[in-house]
């Protein structure tokens, strides 16, 4: 049965690595997964571990247990969702899969299994990397003659039925990643993005949880998709009590149609388990990120940045923008963004998308003064692109009008004034790299930020859907100008955070969290969007006082507060900036360049607190010498006097000097006296962990930040 075998002494695998366990049995027609979670330490494979789990039979029933295993086919006896589901014009839609191989190296076993009568192949991939994350790649390959249909190819892992709860994320333009839980029922829980794109409520990671899992305690399984296209993450229940989690590409009927031969690759899932609350599910994504060597913050610091949008939007002068450039300069900003309105006939959002040359008539001399004014103020120069998209009124769309996504005969809706364009015509994938790529040779850009500000409906290439083929395009192009141009940094955009998965963290460097820049909104959503990425990956700016998006006013100190907790810039027309905030500023940079080591390595921790209108989050450095915290007060205090914090996950048995920080000024707060340990006290980790500290009695929307040193580092 295991041809190919490699060093497999039972027909039970153990996979180990970062406290987490993987037990496969590959001794039957199906791999199964018989324990995915907490380390098993060093377990003997014998097959009493098997006989532990074998299920009876009821009445009612087959008359053998039936094992799902990982394919869950029909045929089996499963009666959930199978993890493949296709056809040949209605034939061979009920495969039968049996185990023909099975290869393990280190901690990752490969297994092909195969149904001979039906032609179909499926081989699976499990990889449980140093930092306890399982990678699990599918691909169905068709071995018959005719074409075959895949309709669907989603990755499932087992759950035990204790995992009573589903936490996943929706949201919208400017308030991205709402988290939503419930309790897991019968039948299906499905998340499916449909828009050829991530979207503002792609849920980027679905977590099965423990009923009372927090941000400290409790069991928590998620997965999330490598996808940037449609996708699907679901939670299943079955009435005779089996709970499974899968995610998958969501795709459109017809997308894929294999030809003799020809596989269908999934997109990668990425797992993390957690026995220690859903801080510990961030752990395992974050390190597993930062383990790559081209995480950005492997390469250099993440410089300080500003961007021109809220600033200017389109209204480009090389004075105007000059002053800008000084006054980012004088408070330490290392990397100035141009955003929209620098191409052909973009004086507003109703044309020019996909004429990506220098508009003449507002740049004259090019964009090559702005730049050398830039760098001669030592910042880098960065410039938006919105690649994938035109406005009927451009040059490119007048000359190929068949380029944009459309079925025949019709053309779809516009959506700020926009079509996209399909990147599965050789020609527009070429006019678009060969355009940005002569920008990036000519001018000193480091860096791009990439937008996407429309979904895309009747995403048809030719006659059949083409998100699948657009989504692997895109990676390629985000590729092929970061390997023409060593260094070149990118960001992906989406109408803020549309576009922000695990798929683009592999190609991107950063994310544009959201459009947001009100910092009350932004606790949330930096908070949910960091359950799985890094804060070095989230863009976060100081916005003006007055928040364009909502409206509401915050003093500098909570926006700086909120910005320092992620790739920190500024989104305001500082040049309006009186003295004492160009101080403040200044000295928020600083500190921000003092402390993004910390900040950008360290373990993201998050408390549960009695109050719902109070939120603290922190980052404590790997090895325990240095925290910094925020306490955030969304709204009044349930109480006058509010509940203590806990400062999560500083060492247990060292001794750290506490106080509070102020690098952009006071929060306002609603007290005669502060409490005491503002300016400094000394305890240990395990008093701050589990006493904590009295926080100030702040106003709404307001935030204190603290800063925590281990004193045997610091004396
Ligand atoms: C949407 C982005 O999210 C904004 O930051 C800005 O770049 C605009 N597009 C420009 O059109």
């Amino acid at each position: 049965m295991t041809e190919g075998t490699t060093h497999i002494p039972s027909d039970l695998i153990h996979l180990r690595a970062g406290g987490i366990s993987v037990l496969l049995d590959v001794a039957v027609g199906t791999p199964s997964i018989l324990h995915w979670g907490a380390d098993l330490g060093d377990v003997e494979l014998t097959p009493d571990l098997r006989a532990i789990v074998a299920d009876p039979v009821g009445h009612s029933d087959f008359d053998r247990p039936v094992t799902a295993g990982i394919l869950r086919e029909n045929a089996r006896g499963f009666l959930g969702r199978p993890a493949l589901a296709g056809h040949r014009l209605g034939r061979h839609w009920s495969p039968l899969l049996a185990l023909t191989s099975v290869e393990w190296e280190g901690t990752a076993v490969t297994t092909v299994s195969r149904d001979a009568g039906a032609g179909l192949e499926i081989t699976w991939r499990v990889e449980l990397t140093q930092q306890g994350v399982l990678l699990i790649d599918q691909a169905v390959t068709n071995l018959g003659m005719d074409q075959y249909q895949v309709d669907d190819l989603t990755t499932w892992l087992p759950l035990p039925d204790r995992a009573g709860e589903v936490l996943d994320f929706t949201g919208r333009w400017c308030q991205e990643r709402v988290p939503q839980r419930q309790s897991i029922s019968v039948g299906h829980w499905s998340r499916e993005v449909r828009e050829g794109r991530t979207g503002h409520d792609g849920t980027i990671a679905q977590i099965a949880l423990t009923p009372g899992t927090g941000f400290r305690t409790g069991e928590a399984w998620a997965i999330g998709l490598q996808w940037s296209g449609n996708s699907r993450h679901v939670i299943e229940r079955l009435p005779i009590g089996r709970t499974s989690i899968g995610a998958g590409e969501l795709l459109m009927p017809g997308e894929i149609s294999l030809d003799a031969g020809e596989s269908y690759a999934a997109p990668t899932v990425v797992a993390a388990y957690s026995a220690i609350g859903l801080d510990g599910i961030t752990d395992r994504y974050h390190s597993w990120l930062r383990a790559r060597p081209n995480h950005p913050t492997n390469i250099r610091p993440r410089p300080l940045t500003l961007n021109v949008w809220e600033a200017v939007y389109f209204d480009h002068r090389l004075d105007r923008l000059s002053e800008l450039a000084d006054v980012a300069a004088e408070v330490g900003v290392e990397r100035f963004v141009l955003d929209d309105g620098w191409f052909h006939a973009r004086r507003d959002d109703f044309a020019g998308l996909g004429d990506w040359w220098v508009d003449p008539e507002v740049w004259p001399d090019g964009l090559g003064p702005l730049i050398d004014y830039v760098n001669a103020r030592g910042m880098e120069f960065g410039l938006w692109f919105e690649p994938e998209m035109v406005n009927a009124d451009s040059d490119v769309f007048r000359a190929h009008p068949d380029w944009i996504f459309h079925v025949e005969g019709r053309t779809p809706p516009e959506w700020r004034h926009q079509q996209v364009l399909d990147l599965g015509h050789p020609g527009a994938y070429a006019h678009v790299r060969d355009q940005m790529h002569a920008l990036l040779s000519e001018y000193n850009i480091a860096y791009i930020k990439w937008d996407h500000n429309r979904v895309i409906v009747d995403g048809d290439h030719l006659g059949t859907a083409g998100i699948h083929r657009q989504t692997e395009a895109v990676y390629r192009l985000f590729d092929e100008l970061k390997h023409l141009h060593p260094g070149l940094e990118i960001e992906s955009c989406a109408s803020g955070g549309g576009r922000v998965d695990l798929g683009m963290a592999l190609h991107a460097d950063r994310f544009w969290t959201s459009d947001c820049n009100d910092a009350l909104e932004r606790v949330s959503i930096q908070r949910w969007t960091g359950m799985a990425i890094p804060p070095e990956l989230l863009g976060t700016h100081i916005g003006p006082h007055h928040s364009h998006t909502t409206g509401r006013t915050h003093n500098l100190s909570f926006r700086a507060v909120t910005a320092l907790f992620g790739h920190a810039g500024i989104e305001w027309d500082i040049t309006e900036t009186n003295p004492m905030e160009r101080a403040a500023l200044a000295s928020w940079i600083a500190y921000y360049k003092e402390n993004r080591d910390l900040l950008h390595s360290g373990r993201v921790v998050r408390s549960d607190h009695s109050d719902p209108a109070s939120v603290v989050h922190g980052v404590v450095s790997r090895d325990g010498s240095r925290a910094i915290f925020a306490h955030v007060q969304t709204a009044l205090s349930l109480a006058s006097k509010p509940d203590r914090i806990l400062l999560p996950g500083l060492d247990e048995d060292a001794t750290y000097w506490v106080r509070e920080v102020r690098p952009a000024g006071s929060p306002e707060t609603q007290q005669i006296s502060s409490p005491q340990w503002l300016s400094g006290a000394t305890v240990s980790g395990r008093v701050l962990g589990t006493i904590g500290l009295q926080p100030s009695i702040l106003r709404p929307e307001n935030a204190t930040l603290i800063a925590a040193d281990r004193v045997d580092d610091t004396a």
